[in-house]
């Protein structure tokens, strides 16, 4: 066998290697399978409090687009508020991220959060 194909060998095992850990870490990304009414319920009690133009910038489902609420909730971490999402568990978060996601600005029903 010669060094070339040695070469692109390592390089698609790599590449294999790769795409599998890819696909390992998305499997940890939130759905809109979650339910959307405790959602709404959960927002308002445990985000609504600061985001309602108050301590915090008003934020609404349609404030993003659903690919947005995919990277906000993807990245979380990143807020300056990360300490009060990591108060909730994931299936509550899922939930909110469910109403946000469905509601969203380029959804089929976007919605502001009054
Ligand atoms: C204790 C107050 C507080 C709570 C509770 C809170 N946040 Fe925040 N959040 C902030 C502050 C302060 C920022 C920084 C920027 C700003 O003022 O929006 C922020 C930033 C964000 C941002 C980024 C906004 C942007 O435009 O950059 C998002 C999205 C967000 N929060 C969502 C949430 C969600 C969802 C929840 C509920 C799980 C939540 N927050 C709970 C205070 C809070």
């Amino acid at each position: 066998m010669s060094r070339k194909n040695i070469f692109w060998i390592v390089l698609c095992v790599a590449a294999l290697l790769a795409g599998t850990f890819g696909a390992a870490t998305a499997g940890s990304e939130f759905t809109n399978e979650g339910n959307g009414r405790k959602g709404k319920y959960l927002y308002r009690k445990s985000c609504r409090s600061c985001h309602d133009g108050g301590s915090a910038a008003e934020l609404s489902p349609n404030s993003q687009t659903q690919a947005q609420w995919q990277r906000t909730f993807a990245k979380y971490e990143r807020l300056e508020c990360a300490e009060e999402w990591k108060k909730l568990e994931r299936d509550d978060l899922t939930d909110i991220y469910t109403y946000l996601y469905d509601h969203a600005y380029d959804s089929p029903q976007p919605a502001t959060c009054e």
